[in-house]
């Protein structure tokens, strides 16, 4: 039986936007992803993981490569930190779908853990990114 709990969407917390350029949408997209599968458990399980991880890889993918595109557009300092950063996270949820394939299915735990790195990325890395982005006067003040 499948419970509230695993019902439950993830959400991107107000304070963790950016405001600047797609980076917001594209980590909503990527939350979607997650979402979408969480909608999809059965009795907690969803074994047509595949398709939606291989779209997660693509996007997260993407939305790397944007990032460091802005940020070497902009003459930031830190990218090639935020690149590693980057690559690390790729590396985990490579290692995450491993432990899928290996189980054949998608929990809500992997779910988890799927959100919590990208969050993982926007707390350590991006809000960094935003910090220069503001001091650049390049983030809209908001009231
Ligand atoms: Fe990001
Ligand atoms: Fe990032």
């Amino acid at each position: 039986m499948t419970n509230d709990t695993e019902r439950q969407a993830f959400a991107l917390p107000p304070t963790f936007y950016i405001h600047y350029d797609d980076i917001d949408p594209q980590h909503e997209d990527l939350i979607d992803i997650v979402n979408d599968c969480v909608a999809r458990l059965v009795d907690g399980v969803l074994e047509d993981f595949e398709e939606p991880f291989r779209i997660f890889v693509e996007h997260l993918t993407a939305h790397f490569s944007h990032e460091e595109d802005l940020m070497r557009d902009l003459g930031y300092s830190g990218l090639d930190w935020h690149a590693d950063h980057h690559a690390d996270c790729l590396k985990r949820v490579e290692n995450l779908i491993a432990g899928m394939q290996a189980q054949g299915y998608v929990g809500i735990r992997e779910l988890r853990v799927c959100f919590h790195d990208i969050i993982h990325d926007v707390v350590h890395a991006d809000l960094k990114f935003a910090e220069f982005l503001d001091g650049l006067g390049l983030i809209p003040r908001r009231q």
